[in-house]
């Protein structure tokens, strides 16, 4: 979920900043990336050099700083993050916060910054439940600031105890992808999404396959999640971890596919991005074809369902927006927009896969991919790209599809 998510982590003059540089660590490990801002309080307690060392990137503590505002460094901080995280979060800066005060780098970037803030606070327990400190986290919360913490427990300082302690960095890293998903643009849709080639049994040990690796499909379900999307992934078989916050449903024929498909839906958007096998035996032998001498069997083939069309046909269960893939060798927008109107989707997306090596290289199997997104509208034609970023770009062209949850869905 934090996978690819920038963060902006500001660490407040607190006992409790030693945590934070765990944090780093904690976000880190997940993928994110994070800055660090401190102030100049925060630096009594923890140093620049510890949290630049855990962040790998430079940390921010001047307003005036001569090097990062020539491109106004305070506004760029808060537009290059998905999500700013506060912790600790001192009283003075919540009570700052509150009141719309901006006279240090922490509070300019928290008050020119329109994305999700997460507070965790951490002070004496006195401070905490002083009226003062009441109010301004009511404010906060009426503002819509998310909390984790304080929780309850013995103080830095001696014989103290009470609500106060900062929440422990996992706690505050399972907040933070709480929040991501609850304001990322596909919140509250159901999208799904199928990967990977199928296998067609031919015999117990013997099936027909084919060259895909489901990067593709696994990357457009991660990046569905990371919007906040409830995600089904059918999947053939792959050699992939489940990507994270992903309901996951294996299965290895385009039978069994279309099975788990129906069984999941309804859907706000289904993503067809499986390679299906066309065709698969017309019969399994029970029992392991032998070579005994005998002539060659003949392989005969059949039809498989064709699952992005029964999907897109289906009269009261069809997803609104229903997307296919393409893999063609040659015209391939053209033979992509010819499918389009014979599938019954509402967008193809095509790739050309002619160029593939079965090994390392090439679409199938790749890590990077250049597509054309065909539509009622025409076609787009996207430069390659990482099958991340492709599917980045996708999910933001179905959130916007979709558009916000209406009260009247
Ligand atoms: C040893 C020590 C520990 C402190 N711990 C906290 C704390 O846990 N929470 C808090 O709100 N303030 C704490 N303070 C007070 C803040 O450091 C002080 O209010 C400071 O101005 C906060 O600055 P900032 O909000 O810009 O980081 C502590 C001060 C000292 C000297």
């Amino acid at each position: 979920m934090l996978a690819t998510k920038r963060i902006l982590l500001i660490i407040g003059g607190g006992i409790a900043a030693y945590k934070s540089l765990d944090l780093i660590r904690r976000l880190k490990e997940r993928g994110a990336s994070v800055r660090v801002i401190m102030t100049a309080a925060a630096q009594h307690f923890v140093t620049p050099l510890a949290a630049g060392a855990l962040s790998h990137e430079r940390v921010f503590t001047e307003l005036f700083d001569r090097e990062a505002e020539h491109d106004i460094g305070h506004i760029r901080l808060s537009r290059e993050a998905d999500l700013i995280i506060v912790a600790p979060a001192t009283a003075d800066l919540m009570a700052k916060m509150a009141h719309g005060l901006a006279d240090d780098l922490a509070s300019a970037v928290l008050l020119a910054s329109d994305k999700p803030v997460l507070v965790a606070p951490a002070m004496n327990p006195l401070m905490w439940s002083h009226a003062a400190t009441r109010r301004n986290a009511a404010q906060l919360a009426a503002d819509g600031v998310a909390f984790i913490g304080p929780n309850a427990g013995a103080m830095a300082e001696r014989g103290e105890d009470g609500p106060g302690r900062m929440a422990e960095p996992m706690e505050i890293v399972e907040a933070a992808e709480r929040l991501l998903a609850a304001s990322g643009p596909l919140k509250g849709r159901h999208v799904l999404v199928t990967s990977g080639p199928t296998h067609e049994p031919i015999d117990p040990v013997r099936y027909i396959a084919n060259r895909s690796s489901g990067k593709q499909g696994h990357a457009i379900a991660a990046a569905a999640a990371r919007a906040g999307a409830q995600v089904t992934l059918v999947s053939g078989p792959v050699n992939l971890p489940d990507p994270a916050g992903v309901d996951v449903r294996h299965v290895e024929s385009a039978r069994d596919m279309l099975a788990a498909v129906e069984a999941a839906l309804p859907a706000d958007a289904a993503i067809f991005a499986a390679a299906v096998a066309d065709w698969r035996a017309a019969s399994e032998a029970g029992e392991k074809l032998k070579k005994d001498g005998n002539a060659i069997p003949p392989l005969m083939l059949t039809e498989n369902p064709d699952i992005l069309a029964t999907v897109a046909h289906l009269s009261n269960r069809r997803p609104r927006l229903v997307v296919g893939f393409a893999a063609e060798t040659q015209n391939v927008v053209a033979y992509a927009q010819a499918k389009r109107a014979r599938k019954g989707c509402d967008w193809i997306v095509a790739n050309d896969v002619s160029q593939h090596s079965g090994i390392a290289g090439g679409v199938m199997g790749g890590d990077s991919n250049a597509v054309h997104l065909i539509t009622a509208e025409g076609v787009e034609h996207w430069p390659e790209a990482s099958k991340a970023a492709v599917a980045e770009k996708l999910i933001a062209r179905v959130a916007a599809s979709l558009g916000p949850l209406g009260a009247a869905e």
